[in-house]
């Protein structure tokens, strides 16, 4: 693997989370610089996006480097039958750093191993999502003031979540508390919860969307269609939870909502206005987090 490639959050050490998230801030107050001039970066988006694709080729142009790429793949060769790897063996000629979204579980650490640039996922399958989990971390740090010792309520879809998945192994680092709200369907996987007995890390599971008053972080999750299938089992669990704006009456000043976007109906526009509603801020925050990333696969910082 391309040591300068991103694919799991495990790949970062806390020091190296630390440092990117130290360079996203810097980012967030001078995000226009031309730290890429004369880079091309690609952006291989085999499953839909608009916050994660859209944010990596805003940070890219505001730091003055080209993009390429596709966010359908049914218009590439991929539809003639190319495969994975002769698609990234590809497109290494061409540029200096890969974003790569896929469906499948396990694509990015492929590509990582058969490019020859560095490759950075942007979400395989259910199973990670490593930028999205840096820009939660600085949202989580930005509006806690810090990132130790927090009560994280994650909800929805924790089987088949990646953001999630991702975010709970990042946390280990600091010490959190977790509270597990999910339909038996979608509960956390056995895995995770091992990795949190093994790290010393405290967590509880319920089924209700109750009992938030303790909250630092409340992550919404959706529940997504797209990893079902038995469509039947999606269409009992789809509108499980609806988060309302009255049901954060009596939590905590500091609690703040998360969402890795997009929502469907598992939390009420009438949560919006309230100012413990953090989604928008938070899809805001990915492009400094990205422009940190990418800099750093790329050696610049
Ligand atoms: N949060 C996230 O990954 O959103 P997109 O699917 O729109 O990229």
């Amino acid at each position: 693997m391309n040591s300068k490639s991103l694919v799991s959050i495990t790949d970062y050490s806390k020091d190296k989370i630390l440092k990117i998230l130290d360079a996203a801030a810097d980012f967030e107050a001078n995000p226009n610089r031309d730290l890429l001039k004369g880079k091309v970066v690609a952006t291989l988006f085999f499953e839909p996006s608009t916050r994660t694709r859209l944010s990596f080729e805003t940070a890219i142009n505001r730091l003055g480097g080209r993009v390429i790429g596709f966010s359908d793949a049914a218009n590439t060769s991929t539809s003639k039958g190319e495969t994975l790897h002769d698609t990234i063996r590809m497109v290494s000629n061409y540029v200096d750093l890969i974003v790569m979204r896929h469906p499948l579980d396990g694509a990015a650490r492929y590509a990582s191993e058969v490019g020859s640039v560095p490759i950075i996922n942007a979400g395989d399958g259910s199973n990670q999502h490593p930028t999205q989990t840096l820009l939660d971390l600085y949202s989580i740090k930005k509006t806690q003031g810090r990132l130790e010792n927090l009560n994280i309520y994650m909800v929805g879809d924790l089987k088949y979540g990646r953001t999630v998945h991702s975010l709970l192994m990042a946390m280990s680092h600091f010490k959190p508390n977790f509270t597990f709200i999910a339909p038996d369907e979608l509960k956390m996987p056995e895995q995770y919860k091992v990795f949190c007995d093994k790290n010393g890390i405290p967590y509880k599971e319920q089924r209700e969307l109750v009992g938030i008053e303790n909250a630092d972080i409340l992550y919404m999750t959706r529940v997504q269609r797209e990893r079902f299938q038995d469509l039947l089992e999606y269409e009992r669990v789809k509108n499980v939870y609806k988060l309302k704006n009255a049901m954060l009456d009596g939590t905590k000043d500091n609690l703040r909502v998360l969402h890795p976007l997009p929502r469907v109906n598992e939390i009420d526009v009438d949560v919006d206005s309230n100012p413990k509603a953090y989604y928008f801020d938070q899809a805001r925050n990915g492009v400094f987090v990205r422009q940190a990333v990418i800099c750093d696969s790329l050696g610049l910082i």
